[in-house]
């Protein structure tokens, strides 16, 4: 079976690009991660690492502005030649070269219902403002600020105990997979095996 190639961005412990690991070492799999590219030192890296898959890191701090880091992201995406570009804990915002190149093939997953709670800080706002229920969300990315077209959500419970970190981790136990089913929906296009995946 040739298996559609997909690059992970992260920024952090890399919980959710485990889970793709995790699931890409299924048989009937539809995926294989290709790179892991991180705008840091990331813990996560250390996943993509011991699955001995290449990774990248691309640093604002490495570029003379944030233009040129954005060309920097976009060349070191297609370098690799993804169908598909997972933001799985990517904490930037996506500029126009790596947009342009892979319109509808980027996706991106948030610890929140969007359109509530944009932003770096889903867990924290939903909580400080008393929701009762929130959750994760797998949406396009498009050039806003979690403004792209939602293509699956997952509803968590908030309880009254709940900090930050007992919440967050709580979406993420249904992120995780929920994150895996949308990956192996676009990347099992059933046209061709080397055809675009389609969003939606
Ligand atoms: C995830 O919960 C993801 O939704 C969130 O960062 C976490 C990364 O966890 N992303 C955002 O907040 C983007 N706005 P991980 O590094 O353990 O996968």
């Amino acid at each position: 079976m040739t298996r559609t190639p997909i690059v992970v961005l992260i920024s952090g412990t890399g919980s959710n690009l485990a889970a793709l690991l995790t699931a890409a070492g299924a048989e009937d799999c539809p995926y294989r991660i290709v790179a892991v590219i991180a705008d840091r030192e990331a813990s996560g890296l250390d996943h993509a690492r011991a699955a001995r898959i290449p990774t990248e890191m691309v640093r604002l701090a490495d570029h003379e502005d944030r233009a040129a880091w954005d060309r920097a992201l976009a060349e070191a995406v297609s370098r690799h030649a993804p169908e598909l570009v997972v933001l799985a804990g990517f904490m930037k915002l996506i500029g126009p070269p790596l947009l342009e190149d892979y319109a509808g093939r980027l996706i991106n997953t948030h610890p929140a219902l969007l359109p509530s709670f944009p932003g770096a800080h889903g867990v924290r706002d939903a909580l400080a403002h008393g929701v009762k229920i929130t959750g994760a969300s797998v949406i396009e990315v498009d050039p806003g600020i979690d403004t792209g077209r939602i293509l699956a959500q997952v509803a968590v419970e908030v309880r009254e105990d709940d900090t930050e970190d007992t919440l967050h981790e709580r979406i993420k136990a249904v992120e995780q997979p929920l994150l895996v089913d949308v990956v192996r929906r676009l990347t099992a296009a059933p046209e061709a095996p080397r055809a675009r995946p389609r969003l939606g």
